[in-house]
């Protein structure tokens, strides 16, 4: 058990984020009895992309390479490492084997969540061999964590619709193809959440990790999960439960009954925000702040990576961001949700309880 303080791992930590370019994301669990604090690592969205032979995209390899070197430096240690999904690009067994031997150098338990990017192809066929289940739950240091494959969609679109496999996955590898189809947890996982969190107490925190956002954010990109409102229904009777999720790649933070909502940031690159696509029918939520580009002809551009600090059960994100201010995203409970700090309420980055 490390005796570190939060102030000491921050002061340790920020000089590693000093020497990082990427996007990984650290992540502390503190509670009022200070031994039972804990960090784990995130890292997301890596889209290893096969070209021919042994070439893969390099820009998109080095996020990932570069992530897990500095995770296997991180002091204190994590206790575990979560990849949250789009290991692949198009979901083929080359980008598999290419991205599991580049996660392979952590050296931590791993946990995988499953994105669209690696499931289209064969239907999660290949990722499980590698990986194992889909969906799954553990208990780490009195949190209940969740794992849930949220990229799902209707039978008829992934089964009659297209000509080929290799089809599907195109169809659903882009931003904004309307030949897509949104994406869903479905009947199937919604019940065994349901018997999974009936032997949960009500005042446990709870973690659920997501590929899409388990909120309807923006359809025309699957920024969206179709049954989002069904799954926030099982999770709302919990005090507190936190949603941290990829697929987005830029940060996004909302509040919905009790639970709270946070993005991590990619390896691979930024999107735009959904605001700055002229035919928007949904935004994001009302809180959200856009994140600040550094560079856009930087390789690294607008990925980063943060900790995520669980203290009293409520998530706190710091980002930060390469070459770039960084941005801390925590739970307010004067105002019940969560805030941007920097942006939303300068006064606080001058108390040193809240700003790090
Ligand atoms: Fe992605
Ligand atoms: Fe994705």
């Amino acid at each position: 058990m490390s005796k570190t303080t939060r102030r000491d791992f921050l002061k340790t930590t920020g000089t590693l984020a000093a020497m990082s370019t990427l996007p990984l994301s650290m992540v502390e669990l503190a509670f009022a009895d200070a031994s039972r604090n804990f960090t784990f690592a995130y890292i997301s969205d890596a889209h290893i992309q096969h070209i021919s032979g042994t070439k893969f995209v390099r820009n998109w390899d080095r996020g990932l390479i570069r992530a897990v070197a500095e995770t296997n430096l991180l002091v204190p240690k994590p206790e575990f490492v979560v990849f949250g999904g789009d290991l692949a690009q198009l979901g083929t067994k080359e980008e598999l084997d290419h991205g599991a031997e580049l996660l392979s150098k952590l050296n931590y338990k791993m946990y995988c969540v499953m994105g669209e990017h690696d499931y289209y192809l064969d239907l999660g066929e290949y990722w499980s061999k590698l990986y194992g289940p889909q969906h799954y739950s553990w208990d780490h240091r009195g949190v209940h964590f969740v794992v849930l494959n949220s990229i799902l969609t209707y039978d008829d679109w992934t089964f009659n619709r297209w000509p080929s496999a290799a089809q599907r996955m195109l169809e659903m590898a882009g931003l904004d193809n309307p030949n897509g189809s949104p994406f869903m947890v479905g009947e199937k996982q919604r019940e065994w959440l349901k018997a999974d969190l009936a032997k949960v107490q009500k005042d446990t925190p709870i973690v659920v990790f997501s590929h899409s956002p388990l909120q309807k954010i923006y359809k025309g990109w699957n920024f969206w999960t179709e049954d989002a409102d069904e799954v926030q229904a099982i999770l709302e009777p919990y005090d507190r439960v936190n949603v941290v999720y990829g697929h987005v790649h830029q940060i996004q933070y909302n509040q919905i009954a009790n639970i709270s909502f946070n993005s991590v940031m990619a390896t691979a690159w930024p999107w735009p925000y959904p605001q700055s696509y002229a035919q928007a029918e949904h935004a994001l939520p009302k809180l959200t702040i856009p994140m600040n580009r550094a560079d856009p002809f930087h390789e690294r551009d607008a990925t980063g990576w943060q900790f995520i600090d669980v203290n009293t059960g409520r998530v706190a994100l710091r980002y930060n961001l390469y070459n770039n201010t960084s941005r801390t995203v925590a739970f307010n409970p004067k105002t019940g949700r969560p805030e941007d700090s920097l942006f939303q309420d300068p006064a606080r980055m001058i108390d040193p309880q809240v700003h790090y």
